[in-house]
């Protein structure tokens, strides 16, 4: 099939390279000139476990190609996806400018029936909102789909290739039968394609997007009261994930949600709903609780050095919001940063592939260590914010070298209690003894 996307950003360029994996000719458009001169020259803008080797492989074969120009772009698209950002307005609620903006462009193009499918996050009844666009510009036939993603970052692409279900928003049958076609290479094991109306299929999007954020939400106070009573998360965890019912995936307790999707999602479903009058409750604690928990770890110092972390010295594990990604979107290290800053105390930061983001992010607020047991160098203590595969059996003889004091604050529950006790080391984790 031949297919445009339109906007290369993480969604988009997963998106248009899996899709020309399956042997459809894909078309990326993106108004940034850079970026897209960066990708013809087969330069992947963005890590993600898995993308550069589809990506070098469908360009070569000439299905993936990029361009600036929306009218070349669409020209002989039979499906054309919208994956444009859509970012928080002032209030909360998601800004449509950018969909509706490509929309009217797209609408003074066409000229024959095409597919648009909405890929990007977008309220309930945005569908209706791009339709409508197009009815003002056009009288070409266009059908208008949603079709949220559901691809976690760091594994994106096996994401696409097989996901637990596609979701389809369409009324129309015409559209219907291209898409079955269109994802059935990617639901051979016999994953549904769920075909619904429009909006249910929006609104599953931050439906599903809410629910984890809540999930993970309540194991993290579950593992604050845990500290509280003296009981261990790991054992309750285990112990409530056990029931088919509760699922044993999403109950890792930490430091908070971050990234681009859960904080964004969730503020949008409760700004939407408010919209409608309903005050969706759960979502209004859920975030507030989340707020706290992105910071527990500065809290936890500032009771552990009695609240004076003047001049402390602290290494940062982890600045990405979560392993295998350079994104720091809403990642709760940037807050601890900005905290221990506002405190007094210096920190000297280690990430894998988050470094150069926060560099342009913070700037010499911090110092950027090449490994991670530089960054130990005369530090009070090692804070942990991100759960890289790296961090989680690392050279303890060797970090004690360069640790003033053996001292591990971990927001991602890394290593096991009783060794940790065994190595003499203060451990403080999230829901467990200390
Ligand atoms: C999330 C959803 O999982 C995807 O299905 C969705 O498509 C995507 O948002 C999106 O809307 O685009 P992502 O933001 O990449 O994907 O990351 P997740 O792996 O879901 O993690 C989100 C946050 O939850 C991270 O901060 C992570 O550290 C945290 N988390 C996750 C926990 O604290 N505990 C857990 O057990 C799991």
């Amino acid at each position: 099939m031949k297919i445009a996307v339109i906007g290369t950003g993480y969604v988009g360029l997963v998106t248009g390279t899996c899709l020309a994996e399956t042997g459809n000719d894909v078309i990326c458009v993106d108004v940034n000139e850079a970026k897209v001169l960066k990708m013809q020259k087969g330069e992947v803008p963005i890590y993600e476990p898995g993308l550069d080797v589809l990506f070098h492989r469908n360009i070569a074969q000439g299905r993936l190609v990029f361009t600036t120009d929306l009218a070349a772009g669409i020209k002989d698209a039979q499906i054309i996806f919208m994956a444009l950002p859509t970012p928080p307005g002032g209030d909360g609620a998601a800004d449509l400018s950018y969909i509706l903006g490509a929309a009217k462009d797209i609408s003074k193009l066409v000229t024959e029936y095409k597919v648009i499918i909405n890929k990007s996050t977008v309220p309930v009844g945005t569908a209706d909102k791009v339709q409508a666009v197009f009815k003002a510009n056009t009288s070409v036939e266009i059908d208008v789909v949603s079709n949220p993603e559901f691809l976690r970052e760091g594994v994106a692409v096996e994401d696409f290739m097989k996901p637990d279900r596609v979701v389809i928003g369409t009324s129309s049958e015409r559209a219907k039968k291209l898409l079955m076609e269109l994802y059935g290479p990617y639901v051979r094991q016999g994953n549904p394609i769920l075909f619904m109306d429009e909006r249910s299929s929006e609104l599953t999007k931050y439906a599903a997007n809410s629910f984890l954020a809540t999930k993970i939400t309540f194991m993290n106070e579950v593992a604050n009261l845990c500290e509280i009573v003296g009981a261990d998360v790991d054992a309750v965890r285990k112990g409530i994930g056990s029931d088919a019912r509760i699922g044993k995936r999403f109950l890792f307790p930490g430091i908070g949600y971050g990234g681009s999707c859960f904080p964004k999602d969730v503020q949008a479903l409760a700004k939407a709903a408010d919209e409608h009058n309903y005050d969706f409750q759960i979502l209004t604690a859920v975030m507030k609780v989340n707020e706290k928990q992105k910071i527990v770890l500065v809290d936890k110092l500032l009771k552990y050095y009695k609240n004076d972390l003047k001049g402390k010295h602290f290494a940062l594990w982890g600045l990405a919001f979560k392993p295998e990604t350079d994104d720091i979107r809403e990642a709760p290290a940037l807050y601890i940063i900005d905290e221990l800053v506002k405190h007094g105390a210096t920190v000297t930061v280690f990430d894998p592939e988050g470094m150069a983001n926060v560099k342009a992010l913070v700037g010499d607020k911090i110092q950027y260590a090449s490994n991670q047991y530089e960054a130990l160098e005369g530090a009070d203590a090692l804070l942990i914010a991100t759960e890289w595969s790296v961090f989680r059996n690392p050279d303890f003889e060797r970090m004690e070298q360069s640790l003033t004091n053996k001292v591990i604050f971990d927001g991602r529950n890394l290593y096991d209690l009783e060794k940790m006790i065994e190595l003499g080391y203060y451990y403080n984790s999230v829901g467990r003894k200390l």
